[in-house]
């Protein structure tokens, strides 16, 4: 696909404000770029006709102003937080593009990496009162609970990998630990399913539970509704795999080395390769002076995988809506 064939700007708008789509990038490890994926994600929606809201959820490390190029902000999460402002909308902010506001994370703020549980709660529900069709919430590094909980909390949920086998053994445990934690939110509490939790869990468990299916099989085996709850589980759990920073053809094969890991010892079902963005000098370049690292040129291999990996994006979104309509049901649905 050429870029230089495509007229972003006379492509239809988006249906209109059915519903706000959450998407998660998430990934576990520093550095894979998962601020970049986001941006881009969100600049190229919005050059749809998306209405887009970019959050940075990333409360310890807030950097996603300074790559839209903004070096000044005067409201962040932290005034939300703080109280010091009653609704998101006053600190969604317009940013150089059309379409696309962006809540700013603070990460000066004492405290604001480990919101409690309260402030985390009204944080999502209010998340789900904004005005967008597009909501993308920029995650931290790490597999800290609240890292999690808005990994979980967002109905679509991307993991950014990139193709070393460190990173990916990473981006895998960051997979495995969100999947381990939506499954013992729902029946962490319960006193027979518990334990075998924890012998899935911990590492030096003297009788562990090597896999997803030894743990259903284990579940089922206390009562068959416990089998199918968790198959409920790891069939919501709509994952879409990136790789980043691409330079060979055999890291193109990333994602679907960890894919198969993934269906084999978490059970995954729905897993999206969403595509592979090439390494790209050009987004270096731009994070180095501080203007907005989009990725603009027409002629950027990552340019047009960008613009093919958004169209994916919308279709999965467009048949979220038709989903819910068949089924009446709720997304994204808070899970804390
Ligand atoms: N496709 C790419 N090509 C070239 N450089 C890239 C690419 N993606 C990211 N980078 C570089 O990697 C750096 C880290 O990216 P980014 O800030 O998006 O990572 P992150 O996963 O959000 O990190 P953190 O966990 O610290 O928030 C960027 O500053 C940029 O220099
Ligand atoms: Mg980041």
């Amino acid at each position: 696909m050429n870029v230089l064939q495509l007229n972003p700007e006379s492509q239809q708008p988006a249906d209109n404000q059915l519903k706000t789509r959450f998407w998660a990038v998430g990934g576990g490890k520093g550095g894979v770029g998962k601020s970049i994926v986001s941006l881009n994600l969100a600049y190229w929606l919005a050059k749809l006709g998306h209405q887009v809201i970019l959050v940075d959820a990333d409360l310890g490390g807030a950097n996603l102003h300074t790559l839209l190029g903004i070096k000044f902000v005067n409201h962040t999460l932290a005034d939300y937080l703080n109280r010091k402002v009653d609704s998101l909308d006053k600190i969604t902010i317009d940013t150089p593009v059309n379409g696309l506001q962006l809540i700013c994370g603070a990460s000066d703020i004492v405290g604001l990496a480990n919101p409690k549980y309260t402030q985390k709660m009204k944080l999502m529900r209010a998340l789900q009162d904004l005005q967008a069709d597009h909501l993308i919430l920029d995650l931290g590094a790490g597999t800290d609970y609240n890292t999690l909980d808005f990994f979980l909390y967002c109905h679509h949920k991307i993991a950014v990998l990139t193709p070393q086998p460190t990173a990916l053994q990473n981006g895998y445990g960051f997979i495995k630990s969100a999947i381990y934690r939506a499954i013992s939110k729902a029946f962490g509490r319960n006193t027979r399913l518990g334990p075998l939790l924890k012998r899935a869990t911990d590492q030096n468990s003297s009788e562990p539970i090597a896999s997803m299916e030894e743990l259903a099989a284990a579940f089922a085996a206390v009562a068959p509704e416990y089998g199918e709850k968790l198959q409920e589980i790891l069939a919501g759990f709509h994952l879409y795999l990136i790789t980043n920073m691409v330079k060979t053809g055999r890291d193109r094969k990333a994602a679907e080395i960890i894919q198969t890991v993934i269906k084999k010892y978490l059970q995954l079902p729905n897993i999206t390769l969403l595509g592979n963005i090439p390494y790209d000098q050009q987004i270096e370049e731009c994070v180095a002076r501080m203007t907005p690292a989009f990725l603009t040129n027409a002629k950027s291999q990552s340019a047009m995988e960008f613009y093919s990996l958004v169209n994916t994006v919308i279709r999965e979104g467009h048949n979220e809506i038709t989903a819910a309509a068949e089924n009446q049901t709720t997304i994204p649905a808070a899970t804390t």
